[in-house]
This record gives C-alpha cells, structure tokens and sequence, in this order.
C-alpha cells in the first residue's frame, strides 16, 4: 500500500523576496548618483573631464536607477505580495514572474551601461534606446500576465482595492510606453521619434506626466490601500472612498500633461485644459491621501513606537504637500515664475524622496522580516535611525530648491527701468551656489539612510532564512 502526501499550497515569494532586496540594492546606487550630480551642480570640476562622468549623461543615470530601479522593484515586489494575499492564490505562472525579475534586471543594467556611454533618445524618462525598449516590453507584457492571470483565479469573489491601483498601474504604463517609445530605429542604438514638432512634446509630456501619475503615484497608492491597513491592524478608513478616489485619480491624470508645456507651440486651449485637470486633480489626491492617514484613526498612538508606520504615514504627508503644489504649479502665472527654475526640482523631490521614497522603504521593512522567518528586521533603532536622517534630508533638499527657485524665478524677470534685466544669468547661478551645497547635505543625508537600510536589511536576511508561507485553506481576507 501506497501513502501519498500532499503538501500545502504556499505562496510565491522567491520573486517577492528578490524585487525587496534589490529595491534597497538599486535605491542605494541610484541615490548615490543623485548625490553625486548634486555635487557637481555645486563643484562643476567633479566630473574630471570624463565624458561618461559628465552631468548630463549621469542625470538619467540618476532619473532611470531611482524611478524604475529602485521604484520599480518596490513595485514588483509589493504588487506580487498582495495580489497574492488579497487574491488567495499564489503567483500565476511563477515562471514568468521569474522572467520579469531577471529581465528587469537586465533592462537595469543596460540602462547602467548605455546612459554614460551617452546612448539616449532625448526624451526624458524614456531615454533609453529602442533594443532596450524591447526588452521593456517583454517584460512588461510578462508582468500583465502574472499580475492579471494572479486577479483572474483568485479564490475570493471581491477585486480589493489596491489590486485596481496596481492594475491601473500595469495597463497604462504599457500604454504609455507603446506610444511614446514609437520611433524609427536607424542603427543598434540610434532611433528617431515616430513624432514631430509640437505633436512630439505633446505625445512626450502626456507620457511624463502619466509616467508620474500611474508610475510614482497609482502603483503607489496600491501599496499604500494594503500595507498601510496591515501594519496599523485597521481596515481602511472608507472603501467607499477608495473606489472613487480610485475612478476620479485615473480618470483626471490623462488630461493634465500640458502643464509641462505652458507658454509653448502647444495651442493655448490645450495648456488651459492642462491646468483646469491639474487644479481638478487636487480632490481625488487629496482624498486619498485623507483615506490612507485617516486608516489610522483609532490607532494613532502606534505612531510613537512603531518607526515602520511612521515611514508610510510621513509619506503621505508629503504626498498631499506635492500634490498641493503641483496643482498651484500648474497655473500658468505661477509656472511662468517656477518654470526653468529649481523649485520644479524641489517639488520633484518632495514627491519622489517624501511620497515614493518613504512609503516604499516603509513596505519594504514590512516585507523583509515576514519574507526571510523573523519577527521584526534585525535593528528597530536602526529603523529610526534612517527614519530621522531621511526626513532630515528630504526637508533640507526641498527647503533649499524652494528658496533657490523662488529666487531664480525673481532674478530671471527683474527689470531696471529703461527696460534692461537687472540681472545677467551667472549672477543667478552664483546667488544658487549655497541652496546647492545645502541640497547636497540634504541628498547626502538621505542617502546615508538607505545605506543604514542596506546593512539592516542584509543582517535580516543573513540571520533568517527563506520562509514558505501556505496559502490558507478559508478564503477569508488576507
Ligand atoms: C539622495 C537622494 C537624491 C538626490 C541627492 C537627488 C538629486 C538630484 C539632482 C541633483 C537632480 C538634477 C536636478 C537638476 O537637473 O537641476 C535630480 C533630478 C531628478 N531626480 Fe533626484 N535625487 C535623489 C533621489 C531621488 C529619488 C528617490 C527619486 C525618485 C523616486 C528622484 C527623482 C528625480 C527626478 C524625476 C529628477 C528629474 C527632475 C526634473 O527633471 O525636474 N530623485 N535629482
Ligand atoms: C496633483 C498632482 C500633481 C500635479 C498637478 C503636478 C503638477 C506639476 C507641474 C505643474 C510641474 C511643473 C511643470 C513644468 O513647469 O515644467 C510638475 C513637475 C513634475 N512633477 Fe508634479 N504634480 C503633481 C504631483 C506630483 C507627484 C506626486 C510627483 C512625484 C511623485 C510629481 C513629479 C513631478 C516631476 C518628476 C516633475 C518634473 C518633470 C520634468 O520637467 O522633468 N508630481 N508637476
């Protein structure tokens, strides 16, 4: 007589566990060139004459490895987690999901090489050249079918809400990069755009606003919808708020690309219609910023001990802050002050090192302990520690672009009374010289928290080991 035994059914976390540690991986490197291209912004010499170490090879270095490496890694890694959990299934085809991490690897790496050796299209956020986009793609394609196929045999009946924002997310980045990176290629790395003139900053900043809208925000609202209601214990504050925030977001982000193009070739009613989204934009931001603090309520003692929680609510802070000031921004008054100058770069980094940066670290401290066997990640002081020296940095680097461009803005359109500018452009570089230095503290500082994170995270897993987590046999709420 034979005995057979039938082992659990357990998640797929491999591909989870490599996305998470690779978010702290490439965050490291992607911040460290940032911090080093704002050295040179402050000492110019610093690029000791090497061509591939030159400012404006290094900027999409810095612009790829943060927004794609480093967010797109938290990304993957987030959304396989939960879509899991709230699906009650493991991964389907986790092969695929295999090829997504390496070939995103790849895409990476490539990036790491060409973008110094000076391959670029031009078009910011989508410089990379046409094999490569390929390549994205592939992956892309690959990441749907897992993600969706994932949703399609869930056992539980309900779609929760964060798996919408990740879906939402996964379709239009590949709508987005389909039509951008339409070019003609004219050697291996050589392309021209599909598109001309006006039609090309149109198409380019219809791709750039949504790559910010469905990249560094929807994605990211998927992670805050499950693991802000996880590490608070607390369902979220409303659901019914969730889904319009939901409808409302996606719907009104198409619309608001002019606002990188005011006072251009771009007919005037569309730069109107750009602003009038942008402005609309605020509500459904600001609700579901509200939705993710308000999780909380109840619970808000949690944020004195509790570093991790701290991180995602923090970020939301700062994401309600950057989507205040988009929208004032994007009135055409106010951006013929910021435009050109250093305050669209503060306000970048009050997005991208406040809102992207924290909530991903946050989830990322949430994953790793549960991925690798171990109660909490190996130092909780630790944890604190990068906490205080990120929020640091992020307020010195975003104070010091704000007084910069406020400033710059202010010179650039001074005028002595017989019509002449009161200023020439180097006294303005000159006046920026100290915000530079200060940004750099402030990067420096920042960085020197994910480094911390780094070494947290590799004593997590060195003195752990890879868990299998079973799927549970109720299909009750993950
Ligand atoms: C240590 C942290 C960081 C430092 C020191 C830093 C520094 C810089 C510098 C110096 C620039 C060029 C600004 C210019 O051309 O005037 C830049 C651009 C940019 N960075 Fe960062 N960065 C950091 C982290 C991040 C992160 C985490 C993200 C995204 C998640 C990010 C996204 C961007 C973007 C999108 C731009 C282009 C901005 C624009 O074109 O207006 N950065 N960064
Ligand atoms: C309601 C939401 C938002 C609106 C209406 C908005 C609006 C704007 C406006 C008007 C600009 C300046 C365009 C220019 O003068 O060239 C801008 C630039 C930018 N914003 Fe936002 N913003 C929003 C949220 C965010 C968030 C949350 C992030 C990051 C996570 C972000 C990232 C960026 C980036 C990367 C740029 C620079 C693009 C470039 O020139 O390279 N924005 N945004």
């Amino acid at each position: 007589m034979s005995t057979t035994t039938t082992q659990p059914a357990v998640y797929t976390d491999g591909v989870v566990r490599q996305f998470a540690i690779m978010t702290v991986v490439w965050g490291v490197v992607g911040m460290l060139v940032g911090v080093f291209i704002a050295a040179q912004l402050a000492w110019p010499e610093l690029n000791f004459g090497i061509p591939w170490l030159s400012y404006g090879r290094l900027r999409p270095l810095h612009t790829n490895a943060v927004i794609f490496a480093f967010g797109g890694c938290a990304l993957f890694a987030s959304s396989y987690y939960a879509v899991q959990r709230t699906s009650q299934v493991k991964l389907f085809a986790p092969a695929l999901a295999t090829f997504t991490f390496w070939g995103w690897q790849l895409v990476i790496v490539l990036a790491a090489i060409s973008l110094p050796l000076g391959y670029t299209t031009g078009k910011e956020y989508a410089e990379l050249e046409w094999p490569i986009d390929i390549l994205i793609t592939l992956v892309w394609v690959a990441y749907a079918v897992v993600f969706f196929g994932t949703v399609g045999t869930r056992r539980v009946r309900h779609i929760y809400v964060a798996n919408w924002f990740f879906g939402a997310f996964i379709l239009t980045v590949a709508v987005l990069h389909l039509v951008n990176s339409a070019e003609v290629p004219a050697g291996w790395m050589k392309s021209y755009s599909a598109y001309a003139g006006v039609q090309d900053a149109m198409i380019q900043w219809w791709y750039g606003h949504n790559a910010v809208g469905f990249f560094l925000t929807a994605g990211f609202l998927g992670m805050m919808y499950y693991f802000i209601p996880k590490q608070a214990e607390r369902p979220v504050y409303s659901y019914r708020l969730s889904i319009v925030h939901f409808w409302a977001l996606i719907f009104t982000y198409m619309w608001a690309g002019p606002h990188h193009l005011h006072y251009t070739a771009l007919p005037d009613w569309t730069q109107s219609l750009g602003m009038l989204f942008s402005l609309i934009l605020l509500a459904p931001s600001w609700g579901g910023m509200i939705n993710g603090i308000m999780t909380l309520s109840g619970a808000w003692h949690k944020l004195r001990d509790d570093p991790v929680l701290r991180f995602m609510i923090v970020s939301l802070s700062f994401y309600g802050m950057s989507t205040f000031e988009g929208p004032m921004m994007s009135i055409k008054t106010v951006n013929a002050l910021s435009h050109y100058t250093d305050w669209t770069v503060g306000h970048v980094h009050s997005g991208a090192l406040g809102w992207v940066g924290l909530v991903s670290m946050g989830c990322i401290y949430f994953l790793i302990p549960r991925l690798f066997g171990q109660k909490k990640m190996y130092s909780v002081k630790a944890i604190e520690l990068h906490f205080w020296t990120a929020t640091i940095g992020i307020v010195l680097y975003i104070a010091a672009m704000w007084i910069a461009g406020v400033m710059q803005g202010i010179m650039w359109r001074s005028i002595n009374d017989d019509g002449t500018l009161t200023y020439t452009f180097v006294e303005s570089v000159k006046a920026t010289y100290p915000y530079y230095v200060i940004r750099f503290l402030g990067g420096a500082l920042y960085l020197f928290g994910m480094c911390v994170m780094l070494w947290n995270t590799l004593m997590t897993v060195v003195t752990g080991r890879s868990v299998q987590t079973p799927i549970p046999a109720l299909a009750v709420h993950a």
